[in-house]
């Protein structure tokens, strides 16, 4: 029997790549398309190293709709869509408000353009726990109410779901799931794939691991006054591996038309809140490797905590984030370490 051919855009990223693995071990056929602003295609051997498979690969961008046009042409019958692809750094977004607007947006109005004349029966959309800013109380659930985006890049993510569900309630002929994902952090067990940012990270995680093999001098930790046990912010880093699972579920209720309604929205998270102080201790213990660090300013824009309620996504994705955060510590170790031997980083 043919395998069921998933579309992901953006694959060659962090959560992307992860995705594409998890979705060819459950026996897809998987089309990348990527513009590899924010990759490279090595990401493709590491992904045919792990699964024995190499997805097809469109080198493009999504924002060009004669671009994605021809791909379904070339790649028919592709039955659901994992949109990853977007610009995702928030302070830069501050900087740049119309590549983001224009990039993140048009590539999911190209998408659901081209869904209904292809026969796609769904989209899993990668949303993000920014949409519901600095919360009144945690832990948030999909009920909490959103809050006006702090960045351009939140409020691409804000816009995004409403033109999602606009399309849907017009009629279009497929249903959505929106992913309101946490933080996601460490790599995959092989350390053949992990993230690999462009320049000075941006995210916790590769900075600290970066540090901590001496790329980097000393990690800054933003902020040790916020109103929290110990001073500094409080997050729900997720497993990514765990988060890629949770992908092939979605898509596999789009597929097998399992939705309960044409748009569905799940937080990925642990459910629980973890301080960066705490974080860099869980590192520390796991590994064995210290990390130098000091304490900076707050950074603009940052919000004191957030983390999931993820009983939803639990009980009706039958899904759980339950690696331990210091095992998730050691695969994100494991990888710098691989990128040093590389010679990349
Ligand atoms: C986490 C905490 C920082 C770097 C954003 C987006 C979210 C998702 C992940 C894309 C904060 C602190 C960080 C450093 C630090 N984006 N920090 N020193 O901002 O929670 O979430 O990225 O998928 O949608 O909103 O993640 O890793 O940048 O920061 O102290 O060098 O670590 O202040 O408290 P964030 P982050």
């Amino acid at each position: 029997m043919d395998k069921t051919r998933i579309l992901v855009t953006g694959g060659t990223g962090y959560i992307g790549s992860h995705t594409a693995v998890e979705l060819i071990n459950a026996g897809y056929s998987v089309v990348i398309i990527d513009n590899l602003s924010n990759s490279n295609r090595e990401v493709l051997d590491g992904i045919e190293a792990i699964t024995g498979t190499r997805p097809d690969f469109v080198e493009g961008d999504c924002t060009d709709f004669d671009t994605l046009k021809k791909l379904f042409a070339d790649y028919p019958g592709i039955k659901g869509i994992i949109n990853f692809a977007a610009s995702k750094a928030v302070g830069e977004s501050v900087q740049k408000p119309l590549l983001y607007y224009r990039n993140n947006l048009t590539t999911l109005i190209n998408l659901l353009d081209l869904m209904g004349p292809n026969g796609v029966r769904g989209i899993v959309f990668s949303s993000s726990c920014t949409v519901y800013g600095e919360p009144d109380q945690n832990p948030v659930t999909e009920d909490t109410p959103t809050k006006k985006a702090t960045s351009p890049y939140g409020n691409t993510k804000q816009i995004s779901e409403d033109i999602i569900r606009d399309t849907v309630a017009s009629g279009a002929p497929f249903s959505a799931i929106l992913l309101r994902y946490f933080n996601p952090v460490g790599a995959h067990p092989s350390a053949l794939i992990g993230e690999l940012p462009n320049g000075v990270p941006q995210n916790l995680i590769p900075y600290l691991t970066q540090t901590a093999i001496g790329v980097r001098p000393m990690l800054s930790v933003f902020g040790n006054d916020y109103p929290t046990p110990d001073g500094t912010c409080i997050r729900d880093f997720i497993n990514v591996v765990d988060l890629a699972k949770a992908h092939v579920t979605a898509v596999e209720r789009i597929v097998e038309d399992k939705c309960d309604e044409p748009v569905e929205v799940f937080n990925l998270g642990t459910g629980n809140g973890v301080s960066v102080l705490e974080l860099i201790n869980t590192f520390e213990e796991a590994t064995g490797v210290p990390v130098p660090h000091k304490f900076a300013p707050r950074r603009e824009g940052d919000i004191t905590q957030v983390w999931a309620d993820p009983t939803r996504a639990n009980k009706v994705l039958g899904w759980k984030a339950d690696t331990p955060l210091a095992e998730t510590m050691l695969s994100a170790w494991r990888w710098q370490q691989r990128l040093r031997e590389r010679g990349i980083m």
